[in-house]
């Protein structure tokens, strides 16, 4: 039996009015999907501006508490923490002492308010000298290496009070590595978000200068080549073996064929990354004219939620959460 067609169909039935249109919408982005991203650097005095993310600011961890607090009472239910880091050294040793900066900012975002989901991103690449997410050897990140540091680093945040850890460094076995780490630790109940699709993307760009890990080289040799789709499956599907939680893909926008073919394979929690540089790009588009912000981030949020994904981390979180969808 073949489908009625035109003119017994007509689809435009559906769109007449926003009454309608709201009725038969597929999908829906809340606070509850949304996770903000923020900086805290240690040794800074007043919130500093990034340059290159227009409206997003460097929070001084000396100021932290009340901005947590002030970021919770506008309506967000998570976030996602990175350091900036005055204590660098060549394998990212802040990072895993127990009054280190990532230490200290989980456990006073926590302090502020102990309902919001507080995440721990991570890495390396905030707290090495030479930027890159790992420990180097002959030019490269040793992988096994950076196993142990990225197992210590993630039971000090756990200790510290986070609520999820999110291995974003893209070494083979983190998850594996980061799992037994934590249970072996008594914190069993420490969920991990897997970075697990992470792209070697030119779209982290604002990212590393508002994080202030800018480096020489590329990384290339273990985040994943933009043209690969089968290879992002594979990734993803050895995180969940390996224990993930939720499984996450990153960038956003120019990786929706990954997240839809994704969530085709995987019955665990979808996570998507709206990066620092498709927040510039709207910003920017924005600033000058060429688009319409709020427009721009319904769109593209509603993207991502069309190809599959439950959780969206996001720059606008915090806008969205005073200002409505
Ligand atoms: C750390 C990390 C990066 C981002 C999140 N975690 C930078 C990178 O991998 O170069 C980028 C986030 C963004 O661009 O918004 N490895």
């Amino acid at each position: 039996m073949s489908e009625p067609v035109f003119p017994a169909v007509r689809l435009r039935r559906l769109r007449r009015n926003e009454a309608i249109r709201s009725l038969v919408r597929e999908n829906s982005v809340t606070m509850n999907d949304l996770i903000y991203p923020i900086f805290v650097e240690e040794g800074l005095d007043n919130p500093s501006p990034i340059g290159s993310m227009p409206g997003m600011f460097r929070i001084p961890e000396n100021k932290m508490e009340a901005e947590i607090k002030s970021i919770y009472k506008d309506g967000v239910k998570a976030i996602m923490m990175f350091g900036v880091s005055h204590h660098k050294d060549e394998v990212g040793s802040d990072s895993w002492k127990r009054n280190g900066l990532l230490a200290r900012m989980v456990g006073r975002a926590k302090d502020a308010a102990p309902e919001m989901v507080v995440i721990a991103d991570s890495c390396f690449c905030e707290y090495t000298d030479h930027g890159h997410c790992g420990v180097l050897s002959e030019g490269t990140v040793h992988n096994d290496h950076t196993l142990a540091n990225l197992a210590k680093q993630a039971v000090i945040a756990a200790e510290a009070g986070a609520d999820v850890i999110a291995p974003s460094s893209m070494m083979d076995g983190q998850v594996q590595a980061i799992r037994s780490a934590l249970d072996e630790s008594g914190y069993e109940d420490i969920s991990i978000m897997a970075y697990s699709s992470k792209f070697a993307s030119c779209f982290y760009g604002p990212f590393r200068s508002a994080a202030g890990c800018e480096l020489k080289g590329d990384r290339k040799a273990y985040q994943m080549d933009p043209f690969n789709g089968r290879e992002a499956l594979r990734e993803s599907l050895q995180d969940e073996e390996e224990g993930a939680d939720f499984l996450m893909v990153k960038p956003g926008l120019p990786y929706l064929d990954v997240l839809a073919r994704l969530r085709e394979r995987t019955l665990l929690p979808l996570v998507v990354y709206q990066v620092s540089g498709e927040y510039a790009m709207i910003k920017f588009a924005a600033a000058a004219g060429a688009l319409d912000e709020k427009r721009a981030v319904r769109e593209t949020l509603g993207a991502f939620k069309r190809a599959g994904a439950d959780l969206i981390l996001t720059y606008f979180a915090r806008d969205i959460a005073r200002e409505g969808f």
